[in-house]
């Protein structure tokens, strides 16, 4: 949520900034801004609201010759305090218009702030919460103990603020250097040859380096072109505390790669991040094999130890969440409770010791999320993160982390990272099983012999797009969209009905099948179209059969039934207006292949009624708010 960058080096700062905040646009585009330190000690300033195309709009009309320098910042925005307009984009200035800032987060004693500043006879020219810290800033470097001294000037304005912020500043009379800090959002370093970069994430430089350095939280960094220096908030070095590392992606990964939207090429990338997350996680051994599940490892004895399992998350990852129970008591017998995360700890959760805590984030940077695991921490629980971002804050302060191996998903709507999340599920469920020896090694050797081969079936689910695309095309101007699923399929039904609702702007909502007769069947009428989500007629035959009930109910009452359901499933074609048939698979497993027709299904719908698949209104990718 808002992106934002800093460069100090040789390149054209403009190109590299404006670069840097396309990569980043799916954190936020409510409105993008740069500012550019020229040599003659000016800063140029330009912000627009809306997407940063109307930024570069902006900029070719008015010319860049006032953009002339090696360093600079940029943003893009996701609004919380003030409108999505031009003078809340930032950058901001302070009243010298010699220091920018631009932020990510919220600052939470900005009121106070902004009461003694316009005590100060200071205007305040936005309704946002980041202009009160470049006023300070402006402030404290006019007069006081910090007057002249820019980096010592930010860090006593760091001292001051409250909430969860990146805040990353610069001075037109110190156009060598940019200095950047962060409190529980994020902030890495890129370290390049003659040139840093501070960043929200990696794509943001990944064009000119792959060596990063990570912020630990209170850390303040000061770049120039050829150093970085971490401190405290205090100003004292805490050099061996920063973690360097090498992205091991490449930019490749963070393009679209020949599709039209991010969203599409990820939904083709789920084969290889099932696979990706699974590697490494299983050893040979002489009873059979064993899953290895964390960098960290928790050790069997803890795993042991627990005696129940809480899951928390937001969003997509709530709904891989979900699917986590159905596997965990099924192999382990632990009770698993799966909330989300911006409820958990408002509720005063049963926490302790023996709980473990598995907390699923793409980002790692999810606000409710990560304040879910800080909760839990102070328990005494013991919390493991299933994370798609490496490095990022909710990893770093869990006691273990299970990267899911997807590479970057820059699409809003999650999809890669879902099916990841739902295979580092499984990972869990075993270990904890393999553990506790609820499974025998040969039967736990298995479960992952079958997830190995997964991969190949999404690839073939993949297959079915046309149909999809077609149907989809088909209803892209109906009002509403029901989704059905029982047992593993209620999750994915819901996971459908989100895809729907955030890319298509469209009424979509998901039921557990056997609800439908307390509610919502009310809802069915003439032609409204239902998708079914199919168990296995190989797996629990109950469920199926009563699944089959379900979908004659609505059908009689009028619904368009649209079946997925798994190939050769004869019995359930009588009843399906539409089939879409996918690979069988162990019933498990199935939402790894029932998921990909929705996605594809969200995202045609949203293209034919005009929508940017990859930036829908109103959301951000990483919400660092809660
Ligand atoms: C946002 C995104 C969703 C994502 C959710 C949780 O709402 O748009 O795609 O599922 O956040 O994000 P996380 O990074 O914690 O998985």
């Amino acid at each position: 949520m808002c992106g934002i960058v800093g460069y100090v080096g040789y390149r054209d700062a403009l190109v590299v900034v404006v670069d840097a905040l396309r990569r980043m646009e799916y954190r936020g585009y409510d409105s993008a801004g740069v500012a550019i330190l020229g040599e003659s000690g000016v800063l140029a300033v330009e912000r627009k609201a809306g997407r940063l195309a109307n930024l570069e709009a902006e900029l070719a009309e008015s010319g860049t010759d006032r953009f002339v320098g090696t360093t600079g910042m940029g943003h893009t925005r996701w609004a919380t305090h003030g409108a999505p307009t031009d003078r809340n984009a930032h950058p901001h200035r302070d009243i010298t218009e010699k220091v920018a800032v631009v932020h990510n987060g919220i600052i939470e004693n900005f009121v106070p702030l902004r009461k003694e500043l316009e005590a100060a006879g200071v205007e305040l020219l936005s309704d946002t919460d980041t202009e009160v810290a470049v006023h300070l800033v402006g402030l404290a470097y006019a007069a006081g103990p910090t007057a002249g001294d820019f980096v010592a000037s930010a860090l006593a304005v760091l001292r001051r603020l409250e909430g969860a912020f990146t805040l990353v500043f610069t001075h037109a009379d110190h156009p060598d250097l940019i200095i950047a800090a962060r409190r529980s959002t994020p902030l890495v370093v890129g370290v390049g040859e003659g040139e840093m970069f501070v960043a929200s994430d990696v794509t943001a430089f990944i064009e000119h380096t792959r060596e990063a350095v990570e912020l630990g939280q209170d850390q303040a960094v000061v770049i120039t072109a050829n150093s970085y220096s971490v401190t405290d908030f205090d100003g004292n070095e805490v050099g061996g505390k920063t973690r360097p590392f090498t992205i091991d992606w490449d930019l490749a990964a963070a393009e679209k790669g020949g599709h039209d939207y991010f969203m599409l090429k990820e939904i083709e990338e789920q084969p290889a991040g099932v696979a990706d997350t699974l590697i490494g996680h299983f050893t040979q051994d002489e009873a059979g094999g064993r899953i290895v599940l964390d960098e960290q490892r928790l050790a069997d004895q803890e795993l042991r130890e627990f005696d129940k399992v809480f899951v928390v998350a937001c969003g997509s990852s709530y709904h891989a969440g979900l699917l986590a129970k159905y596997a965990i008591e099924h192999w382990t017998r632990l009770p698993v409770e799966v909330e989300l995360a911006s409820e958990f700890r408002y509720r005063d959760p049963v926490l302790d010791r023996s709980t473990l805590v598995v907390a699923i984030s793409q980002s790692g940077e999810t606000a409710d999320t990560l304040e879910a695991v800080r909760h839990a921490k102070e328990q005494k629980a013991r919390v493991l993160a299933i994370c798609n971002t490496n490095g990022a804050q909710i990893p770093r302060e869990s006691d273990a982390v299970l990267y899911t191996r997807t590479g970057p998903e820059i699409g809003v709507a999650s999809t890669k990272a879902f099916l990841a999340q739902v295979t580092a599920n499984y990972l869990v469920g075993l270990a904890l099983a393999q553990a506790r020896g609820t499974k025998y090694p040969d039967e736990v050797a298995r479960e992952f012999a079958e997830l190995e081969a997964m991969p190949k079936l999404v690839e073939r689910v993949l297959e079915t797009g046309p149909q999809v695309r077609a149907l989809a095309r088909q209803l892209a101007h109906v009002p509403t969209v029901l989704f059905l699923g029982r047992h593993v399929g209620y999750p994915v039904a819901l996971e459908g009905a989100l895809k729907l609702k955030e890319l298509a702007y469209m009424h979509a909502e998901g039921f557990a099948a056997g609800e439908l007769k307390h509610g919502p069947i009310a809802l069915i009428e003439d032609g409204l179209p239902v998708i079914v989500v199919m168990p296995s007629p190989k797996g629990r035959a109950v469920l199926h059969s009563k699944l089959l009930s379900n979908i004659r109910e609505i059908q009689a009452r009028g619904a368009r039934t649209i079946v997925i359901a798994e190939e050769g499933d004869d019995t359930v074609r009588p009843f399906a207006d539409d089939l879409i048939e996918i690979p069988s698979a162990p019933t498990l497993f199935q939402p790894l292949l029932s998921t990909v027709p929705l996605q594809i299904f969200a995202a045609e719908v949203a293209q034919a009624r005009g929508y940017d698949v990859d930036k829908p209104r109103n959301l951000a990718k990483s919400v660092t708010v809660e």
